[in-house]
């Protein structure tokens, strides 16, 4: 099926089309204020989310700040910097840029670490550019989208067996600090099977970022990735524009009719960075501290990810979410939960007791897992899941030797499987030799 536009749009939209409007002329405007990291100039002429440059000149060596027009309130525009403001004085030129700035793509990333805006971190020298493109990517019909029904096999057992994931599906990692999120997202890039893997490092402290790639992505998984990263101390637009470009990234590689993996950690730094932003131009804040624009901004970026247009590529996601405390209220957490196609939960519990990955197979769902397996493997999937959670709350009976065994058969089966389940559950860090097929047929043999 088709939409269509009604012939009424269509004659507007070729009416709007034929007039000409007059050139917008370029007005520059002067720095008056600067409250927190808003900046706010009087007398520019420049449209919502174009980018500016805040020049000083009164020095012997100018300095130069690029902005993005976030506001305005009569003849008053308000503006983000992208990076730092030092050397920034009152009264300092803000002059609009012509386009709303381009990107570098190309194959030439594959294996690098860049920036926000596409410079180079890794001391390699400069990426070398294929194509230019602009920010916001063509949005996708929902209607013309390829459904989501081919698993992806993603070189973790349990994943594979019990939570299958669906190519085209976008997933969260839902955890608190410490319990292997990072580690598990490294697993998984060395061992899916995708023709390309981006990563970004949203908002996470500086000394994680060199240490996922050289110990946790290692220089096998860094050969097939392209990795952005914006730390902590970054300005939280720039912050903002890093999941943009890896976004962005991942649609370029996706419209060349790959498959994409995306992997971001994290995506409740990315909401934070839009939370900083919307509260120093004076938006109110809603829930627990957020905005609005910040559950706004959340879907706008993750529908982003999905399946093309029949026969076209694909992007497969994985957000890291942080539930601290492992609070699973957090407004974060809750909106990111329904806008994704499932959650896997980290454990504390699992992790403190050794059993990595810490994936809690209770509390996680893959809302697409029915449309990409057998029968058989969903029923032996559920069956596992059923035993599992059965075995897990008996077990302070059982620990205490409270429980008598013949009291009930389906706790019995639990005990007698507990090892084997146990056993399939867990996996080493380098253990790369697991594949699908094979993970659904160890899953059936759990029951032999
Ligand atoms: N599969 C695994 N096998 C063995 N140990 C693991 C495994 N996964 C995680 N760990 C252990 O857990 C620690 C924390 O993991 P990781 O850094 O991935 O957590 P995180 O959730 O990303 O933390 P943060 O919130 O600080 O980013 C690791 O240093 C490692 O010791
Ligand atoms: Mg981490």
């Amino acid at each position: 099926m088709r939409l269509e536009r009604t012939s009424f749009a269509r004659r507007l939209a070729g009416y709007q089309h034929a007039v000409k409007l007059p050139a917008r002329p370029v007005v520059e405007g002067r720095l008056l204020r600067m409250v927190g990291l808003t900046l706010e100039a009087e007398g520019l002429s420049a449209a919502l989310g174009s980018r500016c440059l805040v020049i000083n000149e009164d020095r012997h060596s100018p300095v130069r700040v690029e902005a993005e027009v976030m506001g305005f309130a009569g003849t008053r525009t308000f503006l983000m910097p992208v990076g730092s403001l030092a050397g920034i004085a009152p009264g300092a030129r803000v002059v609009p840029l012509a386009d709303s700035g381009r990107l570098p793509m190309g194959m030439g990333m594959l294996g690098r670490v860049l920036d926000g805006a596409g410079n180079a971190l890794d001391g390699k020298g400069r990426m070398r550019a294929e194509d230019w493109v602009p920010m916001e990517a063509p949005a996708i019909n929902p209607l013309r989208r390829h459904p989501i029904d081919e698993p992806l096999d993603v070189g973790i057992r349990s994943i594979n067996g019990l939570l299958t994931v669906g190519r085209g599906q976008r997933l969260g990692l839902f955890a608190g600090t410490g319990v292997g999120k990072s580690v598990l997202l490294g697993m998984m890039t060395r061992f899916t099977q995708a023709d390309i893997i981006v990563v970004g490092l949203i908002g996470e402290r500086g000394r994680e970022v060199k240490e996922f790639i050289e110990q946790i992505l290692g220089e096998e998984g860094l050969k097939r990735s392209v990795v952005v990263a914006s730390p902590a101390d970054e300005a939280p637009l720039m912050r903002l524009r890093a999941a943009q470009y890896c976004t962005r990234i991942a649609e370029y590689f996706r419209d060349k009719g790959k498959n994409v993996l995306l992997l971001m950690d994290s995506l409740t730094r990315f909401a934070q960075a839009q939370r900083e932003i919307a509260l120093a131009i004076g938006e109110p804040p809603a829930t627990k501290g957020y905005p609005p624009s910040v559950f706004a901004k959340l879907p706008a970026l993750v529908e982003r990810a999905g399946n093309a247009e029949q026969g076209g590529g694909s992007i497969t996601a994985f957000y890291t979410v942080l539930s601290e405390g492992d609070d699973q209220q957090d407004p974060i957490a809750d909106a990111a939960r329904g806008v994704l196609d499932g959650h896997f939960v980290l454990s504390r519990r699992l992790a403190e007791e050794g059993h990595y990955p810490a994936i809690d197979i209770e509390a996680s769902i893959s809302r697409v897992m029915p449309h990409v397996v057998s029968a058989d493997h969903l029923r032996d999937a559920q069956r596992f899941k059923r035993l599992w959670s059965r075995y897990q709350q008996s077990r302070d009976l059982i620990s205490v030797g409270a429980y008598v065994p013949g009291g009930d058969p389906e706790t019995d089966l639990a005990i007698a499987k507990q090892q084997q389940m146990s056993h399939y559950l867990r996996q080493g860090l380098d253990d790369s030799e697991e594949q699908l097929e094979q993970n659904s047929a160890q899953l059936a043999a759990v029951f032999r």
